[in-house]
């Protein structure tokens, strides 16, 4: 056996297309997330699963123990400053330090909004570790996109903030990119990755709507504090864009 990749969160949305991607390229893979969604799958195709928490710091040190890349996908409501913090730790204490890839999020630095906040902090805390490190941003996935649209759709007018600038991806090419960056040598922060078009929230609900033969107004509501989004402060840098269109995407999902 090889030594391992690991990948915090494999069972979550980017996750779930990385371990194939990962086993493709013939690599040993561990997943550490909190929940049972592995169990009874240990050690099936190349994937060994680990139980544990990043904030309470069970299972880490399994998880970490002899991993040469770690993947740190795993995310939360809240507390993914700490759950960075002790995964740093806990790979701190490797006697061969491994890589740490870490995927954040365009406009980290732009927003003061929590969530982006503590990406920001996660970041810092990656390339203060001490490890080998590589940071990649990417654009909202078009799942997080889609799962807010199928919500709203269910009202009969559906409410957007105004001039909400995006450029959503699909998360199988995060994971690609992804998946390149882990198997390369440690980069620090690397370009930017969004989807192909550049559009706003109001817009792509319109396109799933009427893609889903679904008649509903959409309301652009304006907002205050997004005046950077206005800006397009949420669009990646750089001339790297992912493939799939957001139709493409919708194509292949239930509506
Ligand atoms: N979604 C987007 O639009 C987007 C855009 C750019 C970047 N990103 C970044 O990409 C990464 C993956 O996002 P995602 O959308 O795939 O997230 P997700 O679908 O919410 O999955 C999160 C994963 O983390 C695990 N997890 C959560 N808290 C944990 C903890 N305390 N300890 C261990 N595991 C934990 C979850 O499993 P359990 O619940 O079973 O623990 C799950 O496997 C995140 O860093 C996110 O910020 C996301």
């Amino acid at each position: 056996m090889t030594s391992p990749i690991l990948v915090t969160g494999g069972t979550g949305t980017l996750g779930r297309f990385l371990v194939p991607r990962l086993l493709d390229a013939g690599r040993d893979v561990r997943v550490l997330s909190r929940s049972s969604r592995g169990r009874g799958k240990e050690h099936e195709q190349g994937v060994e699963f680990v139980r544990g928490d990043l904030i309470t710091g069970a299972g880490i040190d399994a998880a970490v123990d002899g991993a040469s890349v770690i993947l740190h996908c795993a995310s939360g409501k809240k507390g993914d400053e700490a759950a960075t913090g002790n995964l740093v730790e806990a790979a701190s204490h490797q006697a061969t330090p491994p890589h740490l890839v870490y995927p954040s999020i365009v406009g980290a630095d732009a927003l003061s909004l929590g969530y982006f906040r503590s990406k920001l902090h996660s970041e810092q805390a990656v390339a203060d570790s001490g490890l080998p490190w590589t940071i990649a941003r990417f654009t909202q996935f078009y799942d997080y996109i889609l799962s807010g649209a199928r919500s709203m759709a269910k009202l009969p007018v559906v409410p957007v903030p105004a001039g909400f600038r995006v450029q959503p991806i699909d998360p199988d090419e995060v994971a690609a990119r992804l998946v390149e960056l882990a198997l390369g040598d440690p980069a620090g922060r690397v370009e930017d990755l969004g989807g192909p078009q550049e559009s706003t929230w109001a817009d792509m609900v319109r396109v799933y709507l009427r893609t889903g033969h679904r008649r509903r107004p959409v309301i652009p509501v304006r907002l205050p504090g997004l005046a950077k989004v206005r800006a397009g402060r949420l669009l990646p840098v750089g001339p790297v864009t992912g493939r799939k269109t957001w139709e493409e995407f919708l194509a292949g999902k239930e509506r």
